[in-house]
């Protein structure tokens, strides 16, 4: 798999290191809006091919997929150009807060014959696995309560985070992971209430309460002027499981707690979620794996981001999904 890097976002560290481990996949050129940034990054990285546009990107034959991590608002539309040109893609979180259009993506990536897969590289952590094996054995018994943390303190104004116009806000920035955790842990949600505070327009602090069709509730709450948060607790009717660095996952492991106040400590082996994930999309495209996140799982998830801002923006009046 050839890929390419569309645009020279700081998330990309990330991606062209855990590139390097996976068997197939190379990075093979990066687009940024300005030919000298993106002469100057391929230089930088070490990476063969540059374009001054991301539609030079998507013209190149020997292309066969793009990273996209440009801001939230841009993912859609360059997902579908990438589409479009007979790319597979890989689009970082949040991939939309827009159910019908993720499935307008879907239902145009099956007609194209290729592999759409949003970058939620937490769901690719052995700590998830864990966390799910840990449930399924029946270890906490019924879930009947999950709370979901993620917040952190944004450094200046310059920060597209902080434009409403680019889907800035903390529930598309962290709270994707929140949303993605109830979703995993409770099942999906019927209900969602959410109060937000905004700054410039966007949402800088969210607290959300949802019903889940299985019984369980669940909390999300996240931000961008708070400390930094990265929690997971997933409460059942037999105990309590507990993950501190439950989305980044750079010190994971897991902490059980009985109903009786006993604490026992699951250490968990880590590994490279973004070298995970990227295998999982080469293998994809290979047609040798199964997505970990599929169109539905990815269609709901936008659903729910979106039915979350629809319910902050009428001050909490709650909203069916
Ligand atoms: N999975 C994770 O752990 C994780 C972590 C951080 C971020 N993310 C996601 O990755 C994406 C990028 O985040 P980041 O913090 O890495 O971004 P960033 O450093 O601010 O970079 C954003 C890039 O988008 C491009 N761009 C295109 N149109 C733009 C516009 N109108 N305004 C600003 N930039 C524009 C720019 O690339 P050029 O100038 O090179 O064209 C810029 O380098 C976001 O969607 C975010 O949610 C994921």
């Amino acid at each position: 798999v050839n890929l390419g890097l569309l645009s020279t976002a700081r998330i990309n560290d990330a991606i062209l290191a855990a590139a390097e481990g996976v068997e197939g996949l190379q990075i093979t050129a990066v687009a940024a809006r300005d030919v000298a940034r993106a002469k100057a990054y391929a230089a930088e990285h070490g990476i063969g091919g540059w374009y001054g546009g991301y539609d030079d990107l998507l013209a190149d034959s020997s292309i066969d997929a793009v990273y996209i991590s440009v801001p939230n608002a841009l993912h859609i539309p360059w997902s579908m150009a990438a589409i479009e040109a007979g790319k597979h893609v890989l689009c970082e979180k949040p991939l939309s807060r827009d159910a019908a259009a993720v499935a307008e993506a879907f239902e145009l990536a099956t007609s194209k014959g290729v592999v759409l897969l949003e970058g939620l590289m937490w769901r690719h952590n052995p700590q998830t696995a864990r966390l799910l094996g840990l449930i399924a054995e029946g270890t906490i018994g019924e879930t009947r309560l999950v709370r979901a943390s993620f917040s952190f303190p944004l450094q200046g104004n310059a920060d597209f985070r902080l434009d409403p116009a680019l889907d800035g806000g903390a529930l598309s920035d962290v709270g994707s992971y929140c949303a993605s955790g109830v979703r995993l842990f409770a099942g999906e949600p019927e209900s969602v209430s959410a109060l937000a505070v905004e700054r410039n327009g966007v949402d800088v602090r969210l607290v959300a309460v949802l019903r889940h069709a299985g019984g369980a509730l669940s909390q999300i709450d996240c931000g961008m002027d708070l400390p930094d948060r990265a929690s997971l607790e997933v409460v059942g009717a037999d105990g309590i499981l507990r993950a501190e660095d439950a989305w980044d996952c750079a010190r994971v492991g897991i902490d059980l707690v009985r109903p009786d106040g006993e604490a026992v400590f699951i250490a968990v082996e880590n590994d490279d979620s973004f070298r995970l994930e990227l295998e999982n999309f080469a293998g994809v495209i290979a047609g040798r794996a199964e997505p970990l996140i599929n169109a539905a799982d990815t269609i709901a998830q936008a659903r729910l981001l979106g039915c979350i801002a629809a319910s902050a923006e009428r001050g909490g009046a709650a909203v069916s999904l």
